[in-house]
């Protein structure tokens, strides 16, 4: 029989317990596989005495977890603590340094260190793994790096956070705002009790930095990126994005402009039966736009144990066969540094919605400034009649510069009717 290919799990918390469960489950066809044995040597936690719902007894038990990253015997580390400094990010650098290779589900290290320990990784001839890290479940890393590698590029649109899809999904079905869904997230254990990683954006924007690193061919920059929540969102945006045929959707958006690069993560409006449009609740998927295979679409659970998991033992699969691959897809030495599109310069049609008092010449002044900055109107929207109170007025407009858009809200948000910061969302036709 093949020498095992020997590993060691740090973190053995939802995703940790989630790979042990497979490789005890499926041992028998992951070896087949990866023509040859899966096994785990030694795994860490910081709580040896918890019950993780698996047997751990024929595993060594290592207190110290950095410790993992020298242990005898082992051929990769499995990383599944997360967060981008710390235990986690000293023992993935530790272990690439002892040219260990790492298999990690650790986004929000990727998106900050990525380049330089994908640096690390070819120095040490080690392999950095992260399939888990985006998407959950959804095979979207090997996609890009490999499927879909005879192409360039031209974007990626996903949906990258569940909680978020969720939240979103659950307000349009049930017309209750935003709060008190996501108080019945967390409840359920769809959201953290700490939510602002996904509810504004940021563990969705570590994910678009790692795809469009692989995409384009560019250092991970995560500090380059535009990014906007769902805080805000209301039923309100929901009901009439519905009536446009629209949904709302925290979208990330990675494209190439005129040579230059946008990276931006923000609510959308999407058509209601657009392949970005027709992904509710829990679900993430990614739209790729490719120069010969047209526009893949990629979906599945992106959270969650099994999905994760999953991930993650694929990966492994890949090491024990001998599959090497750069982490990014080309050597780190030849990513380059992206040259990033101002947002402010990108084009599109836009969602705005106003809260202005009902009365007479509202709607002139408001159609003077848009007049005024080139902007021109595709609908306009006013339900219901309050005199004196303040009502929705919903406008949507044909393509726009970002910028005069901005603008125009600032002026509109001055006028004495306006009673609420005017709302601007951005209409991507997919
Ligand atoms: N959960 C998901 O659905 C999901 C999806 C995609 C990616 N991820 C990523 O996967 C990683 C793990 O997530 P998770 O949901 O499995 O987290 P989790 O359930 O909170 O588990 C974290 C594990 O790390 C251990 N740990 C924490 N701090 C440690 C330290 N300083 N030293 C040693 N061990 C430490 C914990 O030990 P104790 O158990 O002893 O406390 C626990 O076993 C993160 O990077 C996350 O972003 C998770």
């Amino acid at each position: 029989m093949s020498q095992p290919f020997r590993i060691g799990i740090a973190g053995l918390g939802t995703v940790g317990a989630g790979v042990v469960k497979i490789l005890q489950k499926n041992a028998e066809s992951i070896e087949k596989r990866a023509g040859r044995p899966i096994e785990i040597v030694a795994v860490s936690a910081r709580n040896k005495s918890r019950d993780r719902g698996v047997d751990l007894s024929s595993y060594d038990w290592v207190d110290h977890t950095p410790d993992l990253a020298a242990y005898e015997g082992i051929d990769a580390i499995v990383e599944v603590i997360g967060g981008s400094e710390g235990t986690a990010a000293d023992l993935v650098r530790a272990s690439l340094k002892n040219a260990r290779h790492v298999v990690t589900a650790n986004k929000a290290l990727l998106a900050h260190d990525g380049y330089e320990l994908a640096q690390l990784a070819d120095e040490k001839g080690a392999c950095l793994m992260y399939e888990a890290a985006v998407a959950g479940g959804v095979p979207i890393i090997k996609a890009l790096r490999e499927g879909l590698a005879a192409n360039e590029i031209k974007s990626i649109y996903g949906i990258l956070n569940g909680t978020c899809n969720y939240i979103l999904t659950t307000m349009r079905q049930t017309g209750r705002d935003f709060n008190d869904v996501l108080k019945e997230a967390q409840a359920a254990g769809y959201a953290e009790a700490d939510p602002a990683f996904d509810i504004d954006g940021i563990d969705a924007a570590h994910k678009l930095c790692i795809l469009a690193a692989i995409a384009f061919g560019v250092k991970p920059d995560f500090d380059s990126l535009t990014i906007e929540g769902i805080r805000h969102i209301n039923s309100t945006d929901i009901a009439y994005a519905t009536e446009f045929g629209y949904r709302i959707k925290l979208l990330g958006v990675a494209r190439r402009e005129n040579g230059k690069i946008l990276q931006v993560m923000e609510p959308c409006l999407v058509p209601i039966e657009s392949p970005m449009g027709i992904i509710d609740d829990v679900y993430n998927a990614v739209y790729v736009e490719g120069d010969f295979v047209e526009t893949p679409l990629f979906t599945g659970k992106g959270a969650g144990q099994g999905p994760t998991a999953s991930s993650v033992v694929a990966d492994l699969i890949d090491l024990a066969r001998g599959h090497r691959l750069p982490a990014f897809g080309i050597p780190a030495k030849e990513l380059k540094d992206a040259v990033w599109a101002d947002p402010g310069e990108t084009v599109n049609s836009y969602y705005l919605r106003l809260m202005v008092i009902d009365r007479a010449g509202v709607i002139a002044d408001v159609s003077a400034i848009l007049r005024d900055q080139n902007i021109s109107i595709e609908g306009l929207v006013q339900r219901g009649r309050a005199p004196g109170q303040p009502v929705p007025v919903i406008i949507t407009t044909h393509e726009t510069r970002h910028a005069d858009m901005a603008a125009a809200c600032d002026l509109i948000e001055k006028l004495d009717c306006c009673v609420e910061k005017p709302r601007l969302m951005v209409i991507e036709e997919l």
